[in-house]
């Protein structure tokens, strides 16, 4: 997350992520799924801009050919930027009071954590703007009321998530490896994914096998990628197969192309590559776009 402040306001740059591994271990009694997994920063960033006046808290969305207007929430009360500005001011006893504008870069319903991402800078951005001073610490246990991605955004680095995916432990991986990412023109819902696993709460996934854990311990020793590349799977890929057939077109499409790996991030539908440099990412992803009315884009992974 990266800010600019002056006594006019306060522009924060927040990132998306992706998951590098992604296991459903089981589900908990609460509904939740037990998951491991691991997140990575990646450059494209929305942008939050705060200007302070004295009227209620007002949102403004707009949208960008990587993520549309037409594909925003209509209702700003259903935002999360909303509901975290909201959540903060409760907590601190104060009036939520300014003008937020959200600069969409990253695509909706896509399994990149925008909203997380804009939920997250939301708190950091109006605990300066409204000098609250509140530790990362308490931002971070509001951020898990948020959702269960939020917490991610708050502090910088790659991180293994377990319980939730909410539970988080920094893991060393490096900034600037090159990507292409790619989001169909259908998103998909979170809820409706993790629901077409078909688990019942209490019951363990049949197929756990540990391979995000042992992917996170390659990390650890600094191991190249040909040796964890293999480990990186996603356990929500199939499920998210049986309710778009654009998971499966992607993936063929990624098949003939000579990238390191290729995945569903999250819950999906975007999707990401590993590319062997800058120049390949940028190739790949100039020629996949417009595809069938996908979006894509080169990128790289951040700090
Ligand atoms: O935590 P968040 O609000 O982002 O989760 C959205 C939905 O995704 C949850 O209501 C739940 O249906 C599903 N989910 C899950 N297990 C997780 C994370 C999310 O079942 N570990």
């Amino acid at each position: 997350m990266f800010f600019e402040c002056s006594n006019n306001g306060c522009v924060v740059h927040t990132s998306a992520k992706i998951n590098l591994g992604l296991e459903v271990l089981g589900r908990l009694s609460d509904g939740y799924h037990q998951v491991e997994t691991l997140l990575i920063p990646v450059r494209l960033c929305d942008t939050l801009v705060y200007s302070p006046t004295a009227n209620p808290l007002q949102l403004k969305l707009i949208g960008t050919p990587s993520c549309p207007a037409s594909s925003l929430a209509c209702d700003p009360e259903q935002n999360l930027v909303t509901k975290a500005a909201e959540l903060l001011a409760d907590e601190t006893g104060r009036t939520a009071t300014g003008m937020l504008q959200l600069h969409k870069r990253i695509p909706t319903q896509a399994g990149l954590g925008g909203g997380s991402s804009d939920a997250a800078a939301t708190l950091a951005l109006l605990n300066r703007a409204w000098k609250l001073n509140l530790p990362t610490s308490r931002l971070v246990e509001l951020a898990k009321q948020l959702g269960t991605d939020v917490p991610f955004f708050l502090t910088p680095g790659a991180a293994f998530g377990t319980g939730r995916g909410e539970q988080l432990e920094p893991v060393p991986f490096p900034a600037g490896v090159p990507l292409v990412l790619v989001k169909p023109p259908v998103g998909l819902s979170t809820p409706e994914v993790f629901a077409a696993l078909g688990l019942a709460p209490g019951e363990s996934a049949s197929q756990a096998s540990g391979y995000c854990k042992r992917l996170v311990d390659h990390l650890r020793r600094h191991a190249p990628i040909t040796q964890w590349r293999n480990l990186v799977r996603n356990s929500l890929q199939p499920a998210a197969i049986r309710l778009s057939d654009w998971i499966d077109k992607i993936a063929d499409a990624f098949h003939r192309l000579p990238v390191v790996l290729h995945q569903m991030t999250g819950s999906g539908s975007g999707y990401y590559a590993v590319c062997r440099s800058w120049r390949e990412a940028r190739c790949i992803a100039s020629r996949l776009r417009g595809q069938h009315g996908q979006f894509a884009l080169a990128t790289r992974t951040c700090l």
